[in-house]
């Protein structure tokens, strides 16, 4: 949600762009780049993708120092005017911004009854308004002064041409830092920056960044300089670029990673908590949003059967404002690819407070989420950039497995056979997504008949639903058409009176024991002119099957889903949508 870059060093410009390109994940409302030419501040920025940006930034313009932007529109329309960077009204100051300034509202009357104008409708160009303000003859104490009047979430970087530093404030939204020879660089993500850097530092909340000749310094906002450790990247975490579309090359990359996920998982040591601690649960939340909340949802289903304590899903949104009981019989797993979901780290903060157990599930070890909580588990799902995830929920689905047994193990309620039957049954997974990976034709051909679908509802019952839920959701964020899950049973319950010709209903039907009923609820449907799809390792009469190969009952969920990934993957590209980048949204939601 915003993507900032800057650097000093030789093409900043050129090197900014580029950066740009690899953020656009974060955004896609607009770009713009503001570049330190001689004495002057040079802005360039274009509402739409980077390619318009691209088309007006005149070539070869040489500078040293360059910051950059990538949005995702929360206060004021998509436009040029509100793209970032924005100048000080003397140009002496241009910045740009990801996150939000909560007090912007007050901070703008107090500047205009001093006759600041402004030229956009956002919060950022506030920061840039302040800047001039504040400005005291020196650089640093403007923006150590500036970092003090702002409330909220905010990586900010400044370029002024009173010095030839690269300035950064940071404060809930991420901020690396990257260095590499005489060349720094602050960005909103460590996989750029690790395009470039040898080594990196992950910015504290509540910091001052000065990068200039004589290297990086760090102050908190009262001046006082802090200590930050740099290390060196990983080359995994380097960001890629693909020639197709990354959601279909992050699908196939599903048998890989699930392998990756289970062996990380056992490298690291497991679950990491002692015995004790496990004994004294009562209760354990599986708490994320979207995708992520679809993975807690269904290994709650699955480890229900498994450990003897009460096991709820809970969307992070709704975790904050509610009331659900938490203390220190409480053990909460918070699962997020990017590691920078507001909500989700707004969760963890809360449980924190009240004493609880906080456990990241993540793909960015070194994010805020990580920070935030005791203990970290990495999902091994490598860089995803598509908006749609896919890869990082079977990835999550493998980890969180592992944990659930590691719990029920210390809390002696699953014996040695089934937890040996589940994990073995794991490294089979690999080949039977390829089996499916295998057949996808036969998923795109389904495609072409449910892309004119009116709406496609996805039905399933106890482990299937969460299954039905993540099928839904990946259809209606990236194909636009209407789409809902539901129980199975439900639907006799109001749902079936949407049911007619022209409607899809998705069924996903893994368990041998209520097979019969599902098959039910499908001829219920399609009595009433729906056309049905099932997944599913059984064949049913009068659907389009997809079939699946069979795998332990616990770990269908994490085959099941490839289908539907698939299918949702084909008839967005059918409908001539933009797979990767859906319109409105974002790949990391860093607000509320
Ligand atoms: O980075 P996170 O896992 O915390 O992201 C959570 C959701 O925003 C994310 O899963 C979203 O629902 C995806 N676009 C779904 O494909």
């Amino acid at each position: 949600m915003c993507g900032i870059f800057g650097m000093i060093g030789a093409n900043a410009v050129g090197n900014t762009l580029q950066a740009l390109k690899y953020l656009e994940y974060r955004g896609y409302d607009s770009a713009g780049v503001a570049a330190r030419v001689g004495d002057e501040i040079h802005i360039y920025k274009s509402a739409g993708r980077i390619q318009n940006l691209e088309r007006l930034l005149p070539k070869g313009v040489e500078s040293n120092i360059a910051i950059g932007h990538t949005r995702w529109a929360t206060h004021g329309a998509v436009s040029t005017e509100n793209a970032h960077p924005f100048y000080s009204p003397n140009k002496h100051f241009a910045v740009v911004h990801n996150g939000i300034i909560e007090n912007y509202l007050t901070l703008k009357s107090q500047l205009s009854a001093r006759g600041a104008k402004f030229s956009s409708q956002t919060d950022s160009e506030t920061v840039a308004h302040l800047l001039q303000s504040n400005y005291s003859g020196n650089v640093l104490g403007t923006v150590l002064a500036t970092a003090n009047s702002l409330v909220g979430s905010f990586a900010i970087a400044v370029t002024s041409t009173y010095d030839s530093n690269l300035y950064a404030i940071k404060n809930k939204s991420p901020l690396v830092v990257g260095v590499s020879g005489k060349c720094v660089y602050l960005c909103s993500d460590i996989r750029c920056v690790s395009h470039w850097a040898e080594k990196v530092a992950v910015t504290p909340d509540e910091t001052v960044v000065v990068v200039g000749d004589k290297g990086v310094y760090f102050f908190d906002f009262e001046g006082k300089m802090k200590e930050v450790s740099f290390f060196t990247t990983d080359a995994a975490e380097e960001m890629e670029q693909v020639d197709g579309d990354f959601m279909l090359k992050e699908i196939y990359e599903v048998p890989t990673k699930i392998r990756l996920a289970k062996e990380g998982y056992f490298k690291d040591g497991g679950l990491n908590i002692d015995s004790e601690t496990v004994r004294r649960f009562t209760r354990i939340y599986l708490i994320g949003c979207g995708t992520a909340y679809n993975s807690g949802l269904q290994i709650a289903a699955v480890a229900r059967k498994l450990i003897d304590i009460d096991i709820l899903p809970v969307i992070a949104s709704e975790f904050i404002y509610d009331s659900y009981p938490c203390g220190t019989d409480t053990l909460a797993l918070f699962i997020s690819q990017s590691g920078e979901t507001a909500d989700t780290i707004r969760a963890a903060e809360k449980v924190r407070k009240l004493g609880g157990y906080t456990y990241a599930v993540t793909n960015t070890k070194t994010s805020q989420l990580s920070f935030v909580c005791n203990k970290v588990a990495n999902i091994y799902a490598g860089g995803e950039f598509a908006v749609a995830s896919t890869k990082a929920y079977n990835c999550q689905l493998v980890t969180l497995l592992l944990l659930m047994l590691d719990i029920a193990r210390i809390r002696q309620t699953l014996d040695d056979k089934v937890y040996a039957e589940i994990v073995d049954g794991l490294d089979a997974l690999p080949m039977a997504i390829e089996q499916i990976l295998s057949n996808s034709y036969e998923i795109a051909t389904i495609a072409e008949k449910v892309k004119d679908s009116s709406a496609v509802f996805y039905i399933g019952r106890t482990c299937d639903y969460p299954t039905a839920c993540e099928g839904s959701l990946k259809l209606k964020e990236i194909s636009y058409i209407h789409s809902e899950a539901y129980p199975a049973g439900e639907l006799k319950h109001g749902t079936l009176a949407l049911m007619e010709k022209g409607v899809t209903v998705v069924a996903i039907s893994t368990d041998g024991e209520l097979k019969e009923k599902m098959s039910s609820s499908m001829n219920e449907v399609a009595t009433r002119g729906a056309d049905v799809v099932s997944v599913s390792p059984y064949t049913f009469q009068d659907a389009l099957c997809i079939t699946l190969p069979k795998v332990h009952t616990a770990l269908y969920g994490i085959v099941s889903v490839v289908p539907l990934q698939l299918l949702a993957y084909y008839v967005a590209k059918r409908l001539g949508r933009d797979v990767d980048k859906p319109r409105n949204l974002a790949k990391s939601v860093t607000v509320e």
